[in-house]
């Protein structure tokens, strides 16, 4: 997948913005508060529905003005073209269309352009709760598997009730009730989990060994029980326990991944630029195992990526990014090198400044 024209509308400091991106490097530089994260941000909405940087709608839109609105049009990897594009505005309204349809299902609209988002902040899926890393495992079972969004649905919804009849013992009797579907969804959600762990290793094997080939990284599903237990056998065992707490304390929705160096977990022990090479390395594997099973490729967006990263680094980190063929974004903060980048790769670079956009080779406007 790949965007041919994006267009945004007051988005932050972009006014009005327009530009036709490269097949595969993309490199948006300019000075701080230029707007370049913003770019990446509008790429963002068009993939995930909302903003990587913020949850409040109101802060995205640009001031005295009432809506936002980005449109792309996207060329698939069989050569399909289509557009899809996001609005909203400060009353919270949302409205996505896809190929000028209105489209029902952010769910669906999501589905369309497969991202992978690398910040300054990325370290944060080693060393933030679980909840990051089942994200970002569950990301690549959605793509694969189309049941698997609903199936989540439905077990937050049957956890909700359990939990909430735990609360009550004049309710106990009744738990029985939801824990045969309960326990069918969990172990399938489950199953679902773990075959995709099981692909994903080789390629991140792979990545690893350019990025960090002095480390070896275990990566690993912990299914949120005991691992010889089934799902039912561990509700039973720890119901006591759950009626006293008054919640679910067994489950997919306690699973963890956990990433290793020895003993250790993985944040414990590499650097922040080391961690920002691992997490590169998962995210680079994802993209993989989805063309590998889709034919899909995934959308990089890479905002900053000098930050931590030293110039030996950068460099492998490019080279995969060259190598894969995916489009890639890319902020920076100065043009420095990045004109050789595109010249070997492929590439374009776009001059970032006060909100407009600029073509490199062309002195022209492209944002107004
Ligand atoms: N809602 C908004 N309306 C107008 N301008 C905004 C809004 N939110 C942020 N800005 C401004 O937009 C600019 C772009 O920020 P950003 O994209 O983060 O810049 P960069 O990544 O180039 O450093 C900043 O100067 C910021 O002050
Ligand atoms: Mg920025």
């Amino acid at each position: 997948m790949r965007l041919t024209r994006l267009h945004i509308h007051h988005l932050r400091n972009l006014n009005q913005v327009s530009l036709n991106p490269h097949s595969h490097f993309n490199i948006f530089w300019g000075e701080n508060g230029s707007g370049k994260t913003s770019l990446l941000e509008a790429i963002h909405l068009l993939g995930v529905g909302r903003s990587f940087r913020s949850r409040q709608i109101q802060s995205i839109i640009m001031h005295e003005h009432n809506a936002l609105s980005c449109f792309a049009e996207i060329k698939d990897d069989f050569g399909f073209a289509t557009s899809m594009g996001i609005e909203k505005n400060r009353q919270a309204h949302v409205t996505c269309k896809i190929g000028g349809e209105p489209c029902e299902r952010l769910s669906q609209f999501a589905g369309m352009l497969p991202l992978q988002l690398i910040t300054p902040e990325t370290f944060k899926l080693l060393q933030l709760g679980a909840e990051e890393r089942r994200r970002f495992l569950d990301w690549g079972v959605f793509h694969v598997e189309p049941s698997f969004s609903d199936l989540c649905q439905r077990y937050q919804r049957l956890l909700k009730q359990r939990n909430a009849a735990l609360k009550l013992a004049s309710r106990w009797s009744s738990l029985a009730s939801w824990e045969r579907e309960l326990c069918q969804i969990g172990e399938k959600l489950t199953h679902f989990r773990e075959a995709h762990i099981a692909s994903l290793i080789p390629f991140v094997e792979k990545a690893r060994q350019t990025l960090l080939p002095q480390q070896s990284i275990g990566f690993e599903y912990e299914k949120g029980w005991g691992r010889d237990l089934s799902l039912e056998e561990a509700l039973q065992q720890s119901l006591a326990q759950d009626k006293r707490w008054g919640y679910t304390s067994v489950g997919p929705h306690r699973a963890e991944v956990a990433v290793t160096l020895g003993n250790f977990a993985a944040h414990q022990v590499l650097s922040r630029g080391q961690q920002k090479l691992l997490i590169c390395a998962l995210y680079l594997a994802q993209a993989q195992r989805l063309e590998a099973t889709l034919g899909k490729k995934c959308i990089f967006l890479v905002d900053d990526l000098a930050s931590e990263l030293d110039k030996a680094n950068r460099e492998r980190l490019l080279g995969l990014l060259a190598a894969q063929g995916n489009q890639v974004f890319l902020t920076a903060v100065d043009a420095l090198g990045w004109q050789e980048v595109c010249d070997q790769f492929g590439g374009e670079m776009f001059h970032v400044e006060q909100g407009l956009v600029l073509e490199a080779n062309d002195s022209g406007l492209v944002g107004g």
